[in-house]
């Protein structure tokens, strides 16, 4: 129970306690959804503050394909890796990898294998790992663990996922070449400025050259995974079958999360919207079989998920199925503009002949907003 200031933010949420009017009559009862016909009500009587629960969202944990405190092990080792190979870079240290990284990220990828193991027939989601750090550290988990999913799905063996697995967790590694300001610069690149940075790709293959025993695939990976199908990638314009498939994994993995994920130049797109965008891309540019794979394993609106429904009812993801998840269970509000009789009600898209997904709100925004206006 919060105490809330009465605010349009305030839509959605349960009212916890009785509220009286100055006059000492009851205006409101506990348990009244605000809507704004409520929320009109409160104005009227000059009520500043209400104590609230938030109804919409109570009892709905989001969560990850893979357990957070396995996820931040993971990021914490490539960090490590990472920044090593960083410093020994700067100090000019001729093989800044060393087999002992090698093992390191070795060892998470074993770790990640088992725990996909365990979550089968679930779909992948991520939930955003709070005060984790910076995005390439994320972004490289995230992807190996696309990875190891859509390689299972199009039938690798397990020696094999373990090599494009390692590609995945490395893709990026050449960025430490590349000035920190331009990675994480906040507007576009100059046409100078993202040749600069599209060199990582070879210079993390130069990195890894030199390592006795690493997979020829892993290497590939690195220093291919922004080829492109119709020849427009880089760094070698590679060409339809002279882009390996395993590599052509990654490169979708890789655009999928880096579209869904916030970067420090723009917010993270909606999951169906980043689908919608790589079902474009598999016309000529990526592989229209991987793309499937890919789409056949996400959940496109993850346990969590603000939805506006065909009817404008707005609402919350409480459950999918693995073979319907674009018809998931959703608790919506039933918020009448003119009357104050409001309850939630649980709907299960798949049984709804008419009613449809139409759009996704960001459940974090509002909670930001609301938290700003608490007590
Ligand atoms: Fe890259």
């Amino acid at each position: 129970m919060k105490a809330a200031r009465v605010s349009e933010a305030l839509i959605g949420s349960m009212i916890a306690e009785p509220v009286f009017s100055e006059q000492g009559n009851l205006l409101l009862k506990e348990g009244v959804i605000v809507n704004y016909h409520v929320l009109d009500k409160l104005m009227i009587h000059e009520i500043d503050y209400v104590y609230i629960i938030e109804a919409l969202t109570q009892g709905i944990e989001p969560k990850g394909i893979i357990e957070d405190e396995k996820l931040l092990d993971s990021v914490r080792v490539v960090k490590h890796v990472f920044e090593d190979v960083l410093e020994y870079e700067r100090m000019g240290v001729k093989s800044a990898i060393s087999k002992e990284h090698i093992a390191l990220v070795r060892e998470v990828i074993n770790e990640l294998i088992v725990e996909l193991e365990k979550a089968e027939d679930i779909l992948y989601t991520v939930v955003d790992l709070i005060g984790t750090d910076a995005y390439t550290y994320r972004h490289s988990v995230n992807v190996t663990v696309l990875t190891i999913i859509t390689s299972k799905a199009l039938g690798y063996r397990r020696e094999d996922i373990k090599n494009i697995a390692l590609g995945a967790l490395l893709h990026d590694i050449g960025k430490v070449r590349v000035e920190p300001e331009l990675i994480l610069k906040p507007s576009k690149l100059t046409f100078e400025e993202r040749k600069k940075v599209e060199k990582h790709a070879e210079y993390g293959y130069e990195l890894l050259e030199a390592i006795e025993g690493l997979p020829y695939t892993t290497k590939q990976i690195i220093r291919l995974h922004h080829e492109k199908l119709d020849g427009s990638g880089y760094p070698l314009g590679l060409q339809g079958i002279e882009i390996p498939e395993y590599v052509r994994i990654v490169t979708v993995c890789d655009m999928y999360d880096a579209m869904t994920t916030d970067r420090v130049y723009r917010k993270r797109m909606p999951i169906y919207r980043a689908l919608d965008i790589l079902m474009a891309e598999a016309i000529y540019r990526i592989d229209p079989k991987i793309y499937t794979v890919l789409l056949r394993n996400i959940a496109i609106y993850p346990i969590g998920t603000g939805v506006i429904l065909s009817d404008s009812r707005i609402g919350i993801v409480t459950g999918f199925r693995k073979e319907n998840p674009s018809r998931p269970k959703v608790r919506v509000l039933n918020n009448s503009p003119n009357s104050s009789e409001i309850h939630l009600e649980e709907i299960d898209l798949e049984n709804s002949q008419i009613l449809f997904i139409e759009d996704v709100w960001d459940v974090e925004i509002v909670k930001q907003k609301k938290e700003k206006l608490l007590n």
